[in-house]
C-alpha cells in the first residue's frame, strides 16, 4: 500500500508498522487521517515517536477517528475523563495493568473499536508491548475448526479483572480502578467476528474477558478455550513494540490482542490511553 503523506515501516512480518511524516499535534487534514486509518487496517497497530502530546491533544487525535468513551471502571484523569493514567510506580511489585494477552473492554456490548496509547515515563528497560495479528489466528485454524467457530457464541465478564474479588483488588494500587458487581454481567460475541471495514475475519476470544462459549459450562469450556488462547499468541503472529518516551501506539483493538509486558521491576511506567468507540461484534 502506497500513501501520500505519511511512510510506514513494518516492524515485523505479522503486524506492525511506525509511521512517520506526521505530528500528531497538528490538526491533520481528512486526507493525512485516512491515510493513517487505512496505515491502521493495513498494519493493525501503528506506531508514532517522539510526539509531545498534551490530553488535550492525545484526545483530540483519537477523536477523528470516532467519538471516544470513558472506562467503566478506571476513572479517567479529573480534567479529562477519556484518558485512563496506566502506571506503575518503581515501588510496586504487582501484576502490570493489562499484563495478558487480551482486548480491550470485550465486556461491553460494542467494545472499542481502537485505543490510542501515549507514554509518559517509561523505565529504561523493558515495558514493552506485544501485539498478535488475530486475523492470522483465524486463518491459520484447519477448515473444520474454522467451520465449528464460526457458528459458536462466547460469554465475557469483566469479573477477572474487576469483579469484588477481582484482580484490582489486590493490584494497580496507583491507579484509580472500582471494582464491582456490576463486572459480573455477562456479554455474548461472535466467537469469530467479521470486520467491518475490511471484511476480514478474526479470531474474537480473549483470556481476560471471556470465560465460557454459550449454553456451555465453564469446566467444558475450558479445553477449547485454552487452546485457542494460545494458539492466538503464537509468536509468528506477533510483533513487539520497545516504549520511548513520547511514543503512541494505535492499536485496532477489532483484529488484534495485546500484552504489557511485566520485566521492569524496580522502574515506574506511565502510559494515558483512550478508548475509540467501536461497533457491535457479528
Ligand atoms: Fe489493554
Amino acid at each position: 500500500m502506497s500513501y501520500n503523506t505519511i511512510t510506514t515501516t513494518p516492524i515485523s512480518g505479522a503486524l506492525g508498522a511506525e509511521i512517520t511524516g506526521v505530528s500528531l499535534v497538528d490538526h491533520l487534514s481528512d486526507g493525512v487521517i485516512a491515510e493513517i486509518r487505512q496505515a491502521l487496517l493495513d498494519h493493525l497497530v501503528i506506531f508514532f515517536r517522539d510526539q509531545q502530546l498534551t490530553p488535550p491533544q492525545q484526545i483530540a487525535f483519537a477523536k477523528r477517528f470516532g467519538p471516544l468513551e470513558e472506562h467503566d471502571f478506571v476513572k479517567g484523569l479529573p480534567d479529562h475523563p477519556e484518558i485512563i493514567r496506566v502506571v506503575r510506580e518503581a515501588d510496586e511489585d504487582s501484576l502490570n495493568f493489562g499484563g495478558a494477552w487480551h482486548t480491550d473492554v470485550t465486556h461491553q456490548e460494542c467494545p472499542a473499536l481502537g485505543s490510542v496509547l501515549y507514554s509518559i515515563d517509561v523505565p529504561p528497560h523493558g515495558g514493552d508491548t506485544l501485539f498478535a495479528n488475530q486475523y492470522l489466528a483465524y486463518e491459520t485454524l484447519s477448515p473444520g475448526m474454522q467451520r465449528m467457530l464460526d457458528g459458536m457464541t462466547a460469554i465475557h465478564t469483566a469479573e477477572g479483572p474487576f469483579g469484588p474479588n477481582g484482580r484490582a483488588a489486590t493490584n494497580w494500587k496507583n491507579m484509580q480502578i472500582e471494582t464491582s458487581e456490576k463486572a459480573l454481567e455477562e456479554m455474548e460475541h461472535p466467537v469469530v467476528r467479521t470486520h467491518p471495514e475490511t471484511g476480514r475475519k478474526a479470531l474474537f476470544v480473549n483470556k481476560t474477558f471471556t470465560v465460557r462459549f454459550k449454553d456451555v459450562t465453564a469446566l467444558e469450556s475450558a479445553p477449547l478455550l485454552d487452546y485457542l488462547f494460545h494458539h492466538a499468541s503464537h509468536e509468528q503472529f506477533t510483533c513487539r513494540f520497545r516504549w520511548t518516551k513520547g511514543a503512541a501506539a494505535f492499536w485496532d483493538n477489532r483484529s488484534v490482542l495485546h500484552y504489557a509486558l511485566n520485566d521492569y521491576s524496580g522502574h515506574r511506567r506511565e502510559m494515558h490511553r483512550v478508548a475509540i468507540s467501536g461497533d457491535r461484534p457479528v
